[in-house]
């Protein structure tokens, strides 16, 4: 059977496209998830894409990821910063001997001092950022 991987993406995301386009790119979500589909087919895996603005609703994703027993790919958008909640959920995700690999199309590490602190960081299986839609097709590559 083919691995899925759940690609994940947290608040503010489905704005790609039009929001702060400087940083995030002219790539719509639309247009991430179409590439990550490709290439996740190209690495033989099944990509099953989701956005959400709530917390809640991206621990339940995480708790699924778990009961499903697949690897996951993770942009937790500001939630990186500041979420414990989060960051317990991607714990479960580790601990249960999955990889979960954050993150990020922006460099947070070059930008404002409270993006410098990833709390889902130390968490993760590997850090993915600054390479626009590319960081997602390379957290694919990581996993395989
Ligand atoms: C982001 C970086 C975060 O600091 C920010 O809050 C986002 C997007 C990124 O992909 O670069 O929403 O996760």
């Amino acid at each position: 059977m083919t691995p899925t991987v759940f690609v994940l993406s947290g608040p503010n995301l489905n704005r790609l496209g039009t929001r702060e386009p400087e940083i995030y790119g002219s790539d719509t979500l639309e247009d991430v998830h179409d590439a990550v589909r490709r290439e996740a087919e190209h690495l033989g895996l099944v990509a099953d894409c989701r956005q959400t603005n709530h917390e809640g609703e991206l621990i339940d994703w995480l708790h699924q990821a778990v009961d499903a027993g697949a690897d996951v790919v993770l942009n937790p958008g500001a939630f990186t910063h500041y979420s414990y909640a989060v960051r317990d959920a991607c714990a479960i995700v580790t601990t249960s001997g999955r990889s979960l690999v954050e993150v990020h199309l922006s460099n947070p590490a070059a930008r404002e001092q409270f993006r410098h602190v990833s709390v889902v960081g130390p968490v993760a299986t590997g850090t993915v950022a600054g390479f626009g839609l590319q960081s997602y097709l390379l957290a694919l590559r990581a996993l395989v």
